[in-house]
């Protein structure tokens, strides 16, 4: 058995965790000694109504563990709500260690049918509220100087594509972006971003429960593991749940490259679609001007 990771003296603000899977990240870094903001907005599914109840109910449960959590109710969906949950932990603990953003809603149409309102709707929770938590919690951290975690929740369903939520993709894919540009905005500051994409039996997903693998708690030992702080790993994408935890990440074709010469025409790439398209060889680029670096060693220019 290896030693538990501990989390004693250390702040971490869960959005969306007064059920599902943020409830299950927001116990497990309380019973490693974390102090937590436990964030819930309350409402349905949909993002309307709300209530105190849910977040209430996770800080009970965190205290009964002897550990230390402060609710907070705001929206996710504004800036001033972002700032005000970020605010709760530097009011109440002095500081902002870990920004685990995870709250969620679900507005599925199919593409021809969604309307603006479900599309503004999900873009606000998922894709704005990354920056709406994210830069207050950045600059918190960077202002402090002792580094920091961030952790964006993406979804399958965005890595991949889903049926009837356009909205939602592009908003978790959209997080996808950000989770990479801030990863290295941080580094120098030692403030490490990554994504998390969960598989669990939420209420957001049907058929909610606590048990088997399937169990929102089996998405968080990866969440954890990540927000201890000897983990170094950053910019990195991971699934998590079910049991299984595995990366995902954004791979570059080898690709064709034509003679410098030629002047290429749409019958060129006809021509050669198997080489554009062939996976084999692929890279990951670690930032967009390393994007180049493939074409300079097929030309061979490379130092
Ligand atoms: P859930 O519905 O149990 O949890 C989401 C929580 O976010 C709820 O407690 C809800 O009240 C809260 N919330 C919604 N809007 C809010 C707002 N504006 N401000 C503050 N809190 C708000 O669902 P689940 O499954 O635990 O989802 C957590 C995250 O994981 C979401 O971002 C979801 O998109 C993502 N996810 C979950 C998957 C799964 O298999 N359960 C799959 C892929 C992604």
């Amino acid at each position: 058995m290896s030693e538990q990771l501990e989390f004693t003296g250390q702040v971490a603000v869960v959005t969306g965790a007064g059920g599902g899977v943020g409830r299950a990240h927001a116990l497990d870094l309380a019973r490693r000694g974390a102090q937590v903001v436990v964030n819930d907005l309350g409402g349905a599914t949909d993002g309307t109504g709300g209530s105190d109840a849910m977040a209430n109910q996770v800080c009970e449960e965190i205290r009964a563990l002897g550990a230390a959590a402060v609710p907070n109710f705001d929206s996710v969906a504004t800036p001033e709500g972002g700032a005000a949950i970020v605010q709760t932990a530097l009011e109440h603990f002095g500081k902002i260690d870990i920004l685990i953003s995870n709250a969620g809603i679900l507005r599925d149409k199919s593409f021809a049918k969604l309307d603006w309102q479900d599309l503004d709707a999900v873009l606000d929770v998922h894709l704005r509220a990354g920056f709406y938590l994210g830069q207050p919690a950045f600059r918190a951290m960077k202002e402090a100087g002792n580094g920091g975690k961030i952790i964006l929740t993406t979804s399958a369903s965005g890595l991949f594509g889903n049926f009837g939520q356009s909205n939602y993709t592009a908003a978790k894919l959209g997080l996808v972006g950000l989770m990479r540009t801030l990863s290295i905005e941080g580094m120098r500051n030692n403030i490490h971003v990554n994504a998390v994409a969960p598989v669990a039996a939420t209420r957001l997903t049907g058929g909610e429960t606590d048990e088997g693998t399937r169990a929102p708690s089996r998405v968080s030992p990866l969440v954890t593991a990540l927000c201890h702080q000897s983990c170094n790993i950053t910019g990195e994408t991971f699934m998590a749940g079910d049991n299984w935890y595995t990366r995902v990440f954004v791979g570059q074709a080898q690709g064709w490259a034509a003679d410098e010469q030629l002047e290429v025409t749409a019958e060129d790439v006809m021509a050669h679609w198997d080489t554009i398209r062939d996976p084999g060889n692929f890279t990951e680029p670690p930032h967009a001007l390393v994007s180049m670096a493939t074409l300079e060693r097929l030309r061979g220019t490379a130092d």
